[in-house]
């Protein structure tokens, strides 16, 4: 039975957000920063996977990216000029604490400092991630997150990042999708460090759940601005069954649920794993590195859950079909899962279906997981083949479209009484997209690599009005100014 087909899509131009609703731009440090042997940087899990050869397309690397490190000034000129009201940054933990634990590189917090200083003064707020990925090599070399104490190494450092810029931040989140950094980093192989074992998976799992935890209570710690807003981000899965009335598709749903969803709202949230994942995993582990007390450890109280959203799966089980997505799980308990997409999908150029209905049913199913827990979608985009035109400019009207039904499906769900209070658009500059590379942007900037020029896309054009008017414009660019 093939998926159902999409509806169609229902814009909300000229819808207005609440009162202090805040949108941002995100980015994260090894995506844009580039310097990587500068001013004392370790070397980071992203350094040497991405010089590996064969493991990212055209065996491109963040060496350079997007030159950010030295550029910063401009790009927050850029932020400036866009009018956005927040910034959610990454800091790359190989600049703090170069050997993972021990010595601290004041020249990396320098950067960072003067980086939170110039959004202050462009009226921007500091939205700073701790983890996007880049793990010093050293920990991996310890044994990385499926050991416990990476755990505790990322405390140590939430805590002198907090003592250095906590008086100045105004929103801080531990992790960035932990489920990337455990699943596609050691079940799949696909992300940094690249090693393939699914019970180094699990425990990667529950070490991310708990340096979250110990991270989360080190920050508040030192953080000194009494307003500072405490949080996490995760990349949880709208899911479906490919067909609704086949009970193993609706089992695949809900093991798929467990393990790629549950597995972090469970403990952060609730203080529980699910015991389905307990089930499916039992071939696997038996979960003993669970030790007494984590789970507490893990459950702290946050002001902001943040959501990375950007599409949503179908889910069975059988035979793969012509047609399935070319993905085999490697996800513990999900090795027989299959992916499929409804026959009239449309896709980014990362094959991501375009659903907008999707986001709007994650917000409001975890709005009722804790009731008025505050939202901030803390990355949503769309990676397109963007060119810049004979005119000199780029005219991504796919983008533009994505954005404006996104929006839409965000207040929706506030319609729907979900308390979404931020958005940020993923990215402000095209980047270095993991093994992906450079080729797939997601930038509302346009970057030209060879250049390192910077050309505002029409969608930041449509942002910029968007940012300013708290309203969701419409597709014309003559209404954008
Ligand atoms: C998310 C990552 C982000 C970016 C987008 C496209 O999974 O957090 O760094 O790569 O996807």
């Amino acid at each position: 039975m093939p998926v159902a087909p999409l509806p169609a899509r229902q814009p909300l131009v000229g819808a207005e957000f609440p009162e202090g609703f805040v949108f941002g731009t995100a980015t994260a440090s090894y995506q844009i920063e580039g310097a990587v042997h500068e001013d004392g940087r370790g070397p980071s899990i992203w350094d040497t996977f991405s010089h590996t050869p064969g493991k990212v397309a055209r065996g491109e690397t963040g060496d350079v990216a997007c030159d950010h490190y030295h550029r910063w000034q401009s790009d927050l000129d850029l932020m400036a000029d866009y009018g956005v009201d927040a910034y959610r940054f990454s800091i790359a933990w190989p600049r703090i604490v170069p050997g993972g634990t021990g010595a601290v590189n004041q020249a990396g917090l320098d950067f960072y400092s003067r980086l939170v200083d110039g959004l202050l003064e462009r009226g921007i707020k500091p939205v700073a991630t701790l983890y996007h990925w880049d793990l010093p090599q050293t920990l991996e070399d310890d044994g990385g997150w499926p050991a416990r104490g990476t755990a505790n190494a990322f405390a140590n450092y939430a805590e002198l990042v907090g003592a250095a810029l906590g008086d100045r931040v105004h929103q801080w989140t531990t992790l960035n999708e932990p489920w990337c950094s455990a699943y596609l980093g050691y079940a799949y192989g696909v992300h940094a460090p690249g090693r393939v074992d699914q019970e180094a998976s699990l425990r990667a799992v529950h070490h991310l759940n708990l340096a979250h935890g110990l991270g989360l209570q080190a920050l508040r710690a030192a953080v000194s601005k009494p307003d500072a807003l405490f949080s996490i981000t995760n990349n949880l899965e709208t899911l479906r069954p490919i067909d609704p009335d086949s009970e193993a598709d609706v089992m695949a749903v809900a093991r798929t649920r467990a393990m790629h969803n549950e597995v972090w709202t469970g403990p952060q949230l609730l203080g529980e794993y699910p015991q389905l994942a307990f089930d499916v995993t039992s071939h696997v582990t038996d979960w003993s590195f669970v030790l007494d007390g984590d789970l507490e450890a893990i459950r702290q109280p946050i002001d902001v859950f943040g959501l990375n959203w950007y599409t949503p799966q179908w889910v069975g089980t059988g035979e793969r079909q012509p047609g399935d997505a070319d993905v085999r799980s490697m996800t513990p308990g999900l090795e027989g899962n299959r992916y499929a997409f409804p026959g009239n999908a449309e896709f980014t150029t990362m094959d991501w279906v375009i659903d907008d209905t999707g986001l709007t049913e994650m917000l409001v199913s975890l709005s009722k997981l804790v009731p008025g827990m505050a939202l901030s979608v803390t990355e949503n985009g769309a990676s397109q083949a963007d060119v810049v035109d004979r005119d000199g400019q780029v005219h991504d009207p796919g983008r533009v479209d994505y954005f404006i039904n996104h929006l839409s499906a965000v207040h929706r769900a506030i319609e729907q009484g979900a308390n979404v209070t931020s958005y940020f658009a993923w990215s402000l500059l095209d980047n270095f997209e993991w093994s992906w590379g450079y080729e797939r942007r997601f930038g509302i900037t346009h970057v030209d690599y060879e250049t390192q020029l910077r050309t505002p896309k029409d969608s930041a054009k449509w942002y910029s009005k968007l940012a300013r008017t708290k309203t969701i414009p419409s597709a014309d660019p003559a209404t954008w100014a």
